[in-house]
């Protein structure tokens, strides 16, 4: 823990030396929860902006060009800062420090039994009752080669929400000239313990998020996935995609068979399952979505072994985002990268182990582009 502290203070120093840089926020921190609420934001030359806030390391903002040069914010959430505090659907937050869900939050470590914190049902979702989606992080801004970039740093205590370990974790959002948000992990424990890392934004292409997803085009690089049960927990079996409404090996939209009967499809309400990456080398393409109307593209690439592609089935149009709008039922999709879920209780899954002589890292890029109209 102390080694990261320090790493941190050297890094903030190691900038504060030598680049014109901004460190901390946008605007005046507001005082909420007897923390202080920040936020900060990136670019590149071309435009593309994405906004970050301290509390829970949340994505309030990507702001993105379409096909005729005119940018929209194509994540869902929030005007405000301040409403991220609330209840809301995890919209944009980093996720730790274990990704999806862990049945029953038990897991064991050498023989070791851990019971986790219980928040979905008698499962474990997304890091507990208070994750990471609900932390404050350290957050500082700097430019680098790269291009624009937020760094964001949390201690999570040995035990917190159930998990072994004082877990030093350090994220990076960076914002390239060609228009990619570039995420990076690394965190480090000083017990052996389980992470899996991940961000939840909500995406909608179109930037018009009072109309639903079911017109984009997903094209998953990923011959197989992981059927799960009805509480959403894989089974431990990897199907191949073959033949049922889980192929998108070639581009379809996502709506073309999301209401067939099948019995995945009624187990997760719509999608919500983890797709196995076909990997050739590390750091690869995950998922291609089109959006017909904006001429959109965004490209997933990860050095993750799945991905979660969630169709935004439990939106219900209850709650209120962005300019008012009540975010109907699957009006944004995620496609969160990821180890598999319930990996602790799952030995043929990859390993989600963390030892206190490694260093975990993980990278995903979402790259955005556009289909220009024809000659
Ligand atoms: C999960 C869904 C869950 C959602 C939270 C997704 O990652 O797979 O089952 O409801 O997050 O809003």
């Amino acid at each position: 823990m102390k080694k990261y502290t320090i790493l941190f203070i050297s890094i903030i120093l190691l900038i504060c030396n030598c680049q014109n840089l901004k460190t901390g926020s946008d605007e005046e921190g507001k005082i909420l929860n007897d923390q202080i609420l920040e936020s900060a934001t990136i670019s590149n030359g071309s435009g593309m902006e994405v906004k970050v806030i301290n509390y829970g390391g949340i994505i309030t903002s990507i702001k993105v060009p379409d096909k005729n040069g005119n940018f929209d914010d194509v994540v869902l959430g929030f005007d405000k800062m301040e409403d991220y505090l609330g209840e809301h659907p995890y919209f944009g937050a980093l996720i730790g420090r274990y990704g999806n869900r862990i049945a029953k939050g038990i897991f064991q470590i050498d023989g070791k039994i851990y019971q986790l914190a219980q928040n979905n049902n008698a499962n474990h979702l997304h890091g507990g009752i208070k994750g990471f989606d609900k932390v404050y992080w350290d957050i500082l801004k700097r430019k680098t080669d790269d291009g624009q970039q937020i760094i964001l740093q949390y201690e999570s205590r040995d035990m917190e929400e159930g998990y072994p370990g004082d877990l030093s974790i350090i994220v990076k959002y960076t914002v390239t000239e060609d228009n990619q948000l570039k995420i990076e992990y690394k965190a480090s424990t000083t017990k052996k313990t389980i992470v899996n890392l991940t961000n939840h934004s909500y995406f909608n292409l179109e930037g018009k998020s009072q109309n639903t997803i079911l017109d984009h085009k997903l094209t998953l690089n990923a011959n197989e996935f992981s059927p799960i049960d009805i509480s959403l927990i894989p089974n431990g079996i990897l199907q191949n995609v073959a033949g049922t409404p889980f192929d998108f090996t070639r581009e379809k939209s996502i709506g073309k068979d999301i209401l067939l009967e099948d019995e995945q499809l009624k187990f997760g309400g719509g999608y919500d399952h983890n797709f196995v990456l076909n990997k050739d080398k590390e750091l690869s393409l995950a998922a291609r979505v089109f959006e017909p109307t904006s001429g959109r593209i965004m490209e997933v690439f990860t050095t993750e072994p799945g991905i979660q592609f969630y169709s935004g089935n439990f939106l219900d149009g209850t709650l209120k985002g962005k300019d008012r709008i009540a975010y109907q039922y699957r009006s944004g999709f995620c496609l969160e990268t990821q180890h598999f879920p319930n990996s602790p209780n799952q030995p043929n899954f990859p390993t989600t182990i963390l030892h206190p002589e490694e260093i975990y890292e993980s990278t995903t890029i979402y790259k955005f582009s556009v289909l220009k109209k024809g000659p």
